[in-house]
C-alpha cells in the first residue's frame, strides 16, 4: 500500500500507468533527464516507471508521483530510493522542465524527509548526486544538508554524501 502525502501546492501518489506520457516526455529530453539517466527511449522510460512502482513492493518505500493539486497534472517524481548493491539510500526527484524553479522539489523534499524520520524510523536521510548537477545541490543545500562522506559508487563514480536533518518547518506526516 503506498502512503499519499499531501503538502502545499502537491499530491504525492503512487506512480500509475497514465503517468507514462510524462515519463516518456523527460527521459526523451536529453538535457532534462542528463543526471538521471536519460535520454532514454520510450520503452525504457516505461521501464523506470514500472521500476519506480516496484521499489515500494519490494521495500516498503519508494518515489512519489507529483501531481499539481491546482490541476491536477502530474509534474515528476520524488522519494527514497535503496537499489540492491548500492551502499546508500538517497532522496531523489526529478520534475518536468516546466515545474522547475517553483520550489517544487523542495517541497516534496521536506514531506518524504519527514516521512522516512517519523514514519519510517530511519536514523539519517541521506542523497548523493553527480558533482556537475548544480540545481540537485543547491536543492539539497536548501533542504539543510551537510556533506558527511564523499565515496566511490559502484558506478566509478565518486560523488559527495549529504546527510539531510529533519527540519523543524518539515510537516507532520502519517502512514
Ligand atoms: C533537481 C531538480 C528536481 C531541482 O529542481 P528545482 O526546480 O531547481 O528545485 P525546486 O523545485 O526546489 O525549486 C528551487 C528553485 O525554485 C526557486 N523557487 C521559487 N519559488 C520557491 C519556493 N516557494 N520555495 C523554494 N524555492 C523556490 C528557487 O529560488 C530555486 O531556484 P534556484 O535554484 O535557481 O535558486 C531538477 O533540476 C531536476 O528535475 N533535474 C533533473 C533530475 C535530476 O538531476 N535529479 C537529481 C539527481 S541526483
Amino acid at each position: 500500500m503506498i502512503p499519499t502525502l499531501e503538502t502545499e501546492r502537491l499530491l504525492m501518489r503512487a506512480p500509475r500507468d497514465d503517468d507514462f506520457s510524462v515519463y516518456a516526455a523527460f527521459y526523451a529530453d536529453e538535457e532534462a533527464s542528463y543526471f538521471y539517466g536519460g535520454p532514454l527511449r520510450a520503452d525504457m522510460a516505461w521501464r523506470r516507471l514500472a521500476s519506480d512502482l516496484g521499489h515500494w513492493q519490494l521495500r516498503g518505500y519508494g518515489i512519489w508521483a507529483l501531481e499539481s493539486r491546482a490541476d491536477g497534472g502530474m509534474i515528476g517524481g520524488c522519494g527514497l530510493l535503496w537499489p540492491d548493491g548500492w551502499p546508500r539510500s538517497e532522496l531523489t526527484w526529478w520534475l518536468s522542465p516546466g515545474a522547475r524553479g517553483q520550489g517544487l522539489a523542495t517541497e516534496a523534499s521536506r514531506a518524504a524527509i519527514a516521512f522516512a524520520y517519523d514514519v519510517l524510523t530511519w536514523d539519517l536521510v541521506e542523497t548523493h548526486m553527480d558533482d556537475r548537477n548544480e540545481a540537485a545541490r543547491r536543492l539539497v543545500l536548501r533542504l539543510g544538508g551537510e556533506v558527511i562522506a564523499r565515496e566511490m559508487f559502484p558506478d566509478g563514480r565518486e560523488r559527495d554524501v549529504f546527510a539531510l536533518p529533519r527540519a523543524a518547518e518539515d510537516p507532520q506526516v502519517r502512514a
